[in-house]
């Protein structure tokens, strides 16, 4: 679901349902020669992220704490920021697009770091309030809901399975822990995603 989410804001919106985030569809935008920040890069949706927008032909900027660096540059980021030591919209100008896989009502400090006729996705948009310093700025504000849908699903898994976009584990549970992967889940700084054995 974190890949057809990032799939989905990047590539390929895959459906015509209502968006219930706005009343215009969400449109993603070319990647090609482009350069794209990602901030929250190592967590779930954000690890693909990064790789869909390279593998898109994007130069890509990772924000994470600085643990996941190595991470990062394995997944193909060109440059990497660590926001604990560095704020990123204080040194980051000019860039295409921010894919900002935190989100919230913070996501709006990114607007500067945005060229005139750029955009930024929020994955998770809810409380953006900048909307009329966007319009100002020229910037795009974005967002959608990710939606099942076989035929991207069935193109994932190939380029899955080819090692095109790899998929990144933090821990695994068997199932019957899965209280265990709810408690990782709330310490955050994830890596990746986490992993319920069933078997
Ligand atoms: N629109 C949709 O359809 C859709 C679909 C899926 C998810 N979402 C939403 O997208 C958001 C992200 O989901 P996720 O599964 O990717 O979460 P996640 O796996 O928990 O990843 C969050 C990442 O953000 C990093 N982070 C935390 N604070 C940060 C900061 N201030 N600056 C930069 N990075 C920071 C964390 O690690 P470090 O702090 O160590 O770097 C972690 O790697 C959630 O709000 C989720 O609800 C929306």
């Amino acid at each position: 679901m974190s890949l057809l989410t990032a799939w989905q804001f990047l590539v390929d919106l895959g459906h015509d349902e209502p968006n219930p985030l706005q009343v215009n569809r969400h449109v993603p935008v070319e990647l090609d020669g482009k350069t794209v920040l990602v901030n929250g890069a190592a967590g779930g949706v954000g690890h693909f992220a990064v790789q869909v927008a390279k593998l898109k032909g994007a130069r890509v900027i990772a924000v994470a704490s600085g643990k996941h660096e190595t991470l990062l540059r394995e997944l193909g980021a060109d440059d990497t920021i660590d926001y604990t030591r560095t704020t990123p919209e204080d040194v980051v100008r000019d860039v295409d697009l921010v894919v900002d896989a935190v989100g919230g009502p913070t996501t709006g400090r990114f607007l500067r770091t945005i060229k005139r006729g750029g955009a930024l996705f929020p994955i998770f948009p809810l409380g953006f309030s900048e909307a009329e310093e966007a319009n100002k700025l020229g910037v795009t504000v974005s967002a959608t809901q990710v939606r099942s849908n076989g035929s991207q699903l069935a193109e994932l898994g190939r380029l899955l399975s080819t090692g095109a976009i790899r998929p990144v584990t933090d821990s695994t549970f068997p199932l019957a822990e899965a209280n265990k992967a709810h408690e990782r889940a709330a310490r955050g700084h994830i890596q990746g995603k986490l992993v319920l054995k069933v078997l």
